[in-house]
C-alpha cells in the first residue's frame, strides 16, 4: 500500500477485501491531478482511452456492448425482510445474496490493482455531506470518481482513526490469469452482474459491470439508494432532483428542486437560460439533491455530486448551450462516436452529420449505416465547476433554501403545462402519481404510460409506501415553511402530433409564474387537478403561440382525467397497507372533485 491509513474500520476492511479479492497490488487514491494524469496515461498507452485532438485533456472510452447502462433487473435492495424493500425493488435475503457475491468476489481482482478511493458526497466537511470509500479494480472508475465526487486525502484526515464511512465495494468481475492479455472493457456477463445495497448496514456491493451507475458507486447507489434510507431514519431527504437558482430582474433569488423521470430534459432544465428578459438561471445540480431542515425551519439543499454524468445524444447548442460549453475540455466521453479529425459526435449534436465516423463499437460508420453512431446512453463526465452558469453558491456547505418543488413527466395528452398543488398532501399525491410516456430510451413499447413516483422508482432504498409517508412527515416538520409544489408537462402535443409548448429557455415563463405564486402576486384558478394560471398570467410575450394553443396547454378535460383513475388505483394498490392513509384520502378527494 502506498500510504499508511489511520482509520481502524478502513484498515480492517481493506485487509478483508484484499484477502477475498486477491489483487496484485493496492493503491490508495489521493485525488490529485497527477494521479488523474498518470491513470489516463496508462489507459491511453493500453489503447483503452482515445485522446481527442479537438478537446483539450479529453478522452473517449468504448465499453463492451453488453455493458452500456444501469442494470435495474440485477439491482437489489437487500433488507432483512422483502416487505422493507417494498414492491418497487428487487430483493434477495442479505445472507443469501452475500453468499452468492462472496463466491464471485473470491479472487476476482487477480492480475489487477485494487484502488481505494476515499470520497466525499457533498463539500468536504459540510454538515449535509457523507463520506464513502470505494474499493474498485477499475482505473476508469477511479478517474470518473475524481470528476463525479470529491476524492481527496482530506477525506482520510476527516475520518481520523474512528470516523465512519460508507463502504462501496466494486469489481468488474474479470480476474486475469498469469500472462493473460486484458480486454479493452473487461466485465462479467449479465447473469453475474449484481448491484447490491444493504441499507440496514449502509453497505454497497457491486460486481460485474464497469458502467455508470453500476460502477460509480457514489451516485445512484450511495447518494440515492443508501442515502434515501439514511434520510428517512435521520429526518432529511435524498431526492432524484436537479437544483437551480432563478433570479428575477429585481435581484430576488428563488431556488427550485425538480424531479423528472429519465428522457424528460432534467439536465437541460438545470442549465436553462431564460428567454424572459432580465431573468437569470444558475445551476446548482443536475441529478441529485440532499435536503435538510435548516436553523430557520426552511429546507436547504446541496448537490452531493461534483460533476455531471450526462446523456450525450440530444445535447446541442440548441437544446443545452451551457452543457455544450461545459464540455470543451477535461471531459471523459463514453460510447460516443469519433470523428475523423479527433472529436466526439452524437445524434442530435449541432452541424451536419459527418460523412464518416467511427461508431461507439469502434466500427466505420456512414450516414447510410442502419445503426446509431453513438450509443443512445453514451455519456459525458464533466466537472460541474466548468459549467458557465454554475451557481456561485453550489458548494455552500449549508446549501440553498428551496422555495419550489416541481414534478413532471412526458405526456402528449391530458396533463396541462403547469398546475400547483392545493397543499403539501396534494403535492405528495402529485409526486406519488407522477407518470411519463416511455420513449426509445426505455425498455418496452414506446408511448406507454409508466408511473414513476418522484422519479425515484429505480433509486428508492426502501419500501416506497414508507417513502411516501416520509414525504408527508417532512411536510409536518416544515409546516408553513414547506416549498410550494407544482407539476409540469412540457410535452403536450397538438392533434397533428407536434409539441405545442416551445420548451427549453421558454420554460422560464412557467417558472416565473411559480415565483409569482410564491410571492402571492398572482392569483390562480381552482380546477379538480390543482391550481392553474389565469388567462394572461403566463408571460408569453415574444413567442409564437396562439390563444388556442395556450387554451389547449391549460385545458382540463375531466373525462380524460377520470379515465386515469383506474391506473392510479392500480398503481396505489401495489403498496398495500404501506400506502399512507392520507394518500388514499387524496385519491378519494380527487375522484370527488372530478365529479
Ligand atoms: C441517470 C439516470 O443516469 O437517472 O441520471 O438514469
Ligand atoms: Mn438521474
Amino acid at each position: 500500500m502506498n500510504i499508511t491509513i489511520e482509520n481502524k474500520k478502513l484498515n480492517s476492511w481493506i485487509k478483508e477485501v484484499e484477502d477475498l479479492c486477491q489483487p496484485d497490488s493496492i493503491y490508495v487514491c489521493n485525488g490529485s491531478s497527477e494521479e488523474y494524469s498518470r491513470l489516463i496515461d496508462e489507459l491511453t498507452k493500453s489503447g483503452i482511452a482515445t485522446p481527442l485532438k479537438k478537446r483539450s485533456n479529453s478522452f473517449l472510452f468504448r465499453s463492451d456492448p453488453s455493458d452500456v447502462a444501469r442494470v435495474e433487473d440485477n439491482t437489489y435492495i437487500s433488507t432483512s425482510t422483502r416487505e422493507e424493500a417494498g414492491p418497487t425493488n428487487n430483493w434477495i435475503e442479505p445472507d443469501k445474496l452475500k453468499k452468492i457475491m462472496l463466491e464471485l468476489y473470491k479472487g476476482c481482482m487477480k492480475g489487477r490493482t485494487m484502488y481505494v478511493i476515499p470520497f466525499s458526497m457533498g463539500p468536504i466537511g459540510s454538515p449535509i455531506s457523507k463520506i464513502g470509500v470505494e474499493i474498485s479494480d477499475s482505473p476508469y472508475v477511479v478517474i470518473n470518481m475524481h470528476i463525479m465526487t470529491r476524492v481527496s486525502e482530506r477525506v482520510l484526515e476527516l475520518l481520523g482513526t474512528d470516523g465512519d464511512f460508507i463502504p462501496c465495494l466494486h469489481s468488474i468481475g474479470a480476474p486475469l490469469a498469469e500472462g493473460e492479455k486484458d480486454s479493452m472493457w473487461p466485465c462479467a456477463p449479465l447473469e453475474k452482474k449484481y448491484i447490491s445495497h444493504f441499507p440496514e448496514e449502509n453497505l454497497i456491493w457491486s460486481y460485474g459491470s464497469g458502467y455508470g451507475g453500476n460502477a460509480l458507486l457514489g451516485k445512484k447507489c450511495l447518494a440515492l439508494r443508501i442515502a434515501s434510507a439514511m434520510a428517512r431514519r435521520e429526518g432529511w431527504m435524498a431526492e432524484h432532483m436537479l437544483i437551480l437558482r432563478l433570479t428575477n430582474p429585481e435581484g430576488k433569488k428563488y431556488h427550485i428542486a425538480a424531479a423528472f423521470p429519465s428522457a424528460c430534459g432534467k439536465t437541460n432544465l438545470a442549465m436553462m437560460q431564460p428567454s424572459l428578459p432580465g431573468w437569470k438561471c444558475e445551476c446548482v445540480g443536475d441529478d441529485i439533491a440532499w435536503m435538510k431542515v435548516g436553523p430557520d425551519g426552511r429546507l436547504y439543499a446541496i448537490n452531493p455530486e461534483n460533476g455531471f454524468f450526462g446523456v450525450a445524444p440530444g445535447t446541442s447548442y440548441d437544446t443545452n448551450p451551457m452543457a455544450m460549453d461545459t464540455l470543451k475540455e477535461n471531459v471523459l466521453f463514453t460510447n460516443c462516436a469519433l470523428t475523423d479529425d479527433g472529436d466526439v459526435w452524437w445524434e442530435g449534436i449541432d452541424g451536419d452529420t459527418p460523412s464518416h465516423l467511427i461508431d461507439w463499437k469502434g466500427n466505420d460508420w456512414t450516414p447510410d449505416s442502419k445503426t446509431d453512431a453513438a450509443h443512445p446512453n453514451s455519456r459525458f463526465t464533466a466537472p460541474a465547476s466548468q459549467c458557465p452558469v454554475i451557481c456561485e453558491d453550489w458548494e455552500k456547505p449549508e446549501g440553498v433554501p428551496i422555495d419550489i418543488f416541481i414534478f413532471g413527466g412526458r405526456r402528449s395528452t391530458v396533463v396541462p403545462l403547469v398546475n400547483e398543488a392545493f397543499n403539501w398532501d396534494h403535492g405528495v399525491f402529485l409526486g406519488a402519481t407522477a407518470g411519463s410516456e416511455t420513449t426509445a430510451a426505455n425498455i418496452g413499447a414506446v408511448g406507454n404510460l409508466r408511473r414513476d413516483p418522484f422519479a425515484m422508482t429505480p433509486f428508492c432504498g426502501y419500501n416506497m409506501g414508507d417513502y411516501f409517508q416520509h414525504w408527508l412527515n417532512m411536510g409536518e416538520t416544515l409546516g408553513d415553511k414547506a416549498p410550494k409544489v407544482f407539476y409540469v408537462n412540457w410535452f403536450r402535443k397538438s392533434n397533428d402530433g407536434k409539441f405545442i409548448w416551445p420548451g427549453f429557455s421558454d420554460n422560464s415563463r412557467v417558472l416565473k409564474w411559480m415565483c409569482d405564486r410564491v410571492d402571492g402576486t398572482v392569483s390562480s384558478r381552482e380546477t379538480p387537478i390543482g391550481l392553474l394560471p389565469n388567462e394572461g398570467d403566463l408571460d408569453i410575450s415574444g413567442i409564437d403561440l396562439s390563444e388556442d394553443d395556450m387554451k389547449e396547454l391549460l385545458k382540463i378535460d375531466a373525462d380524460a382525467w377520470k379515465a386515469e383513475i383506474p391506473d392510479i388505483e392500480n398503481h396505489f394498490s401495489k403498496f398495500g397497507n404501506r400506502l399512507p392513509e392520507r394518500l388514499h384520502k387524496q385519491l378519494q378527494e380527487f375522484i370527488k372533485r372530478l365529479g
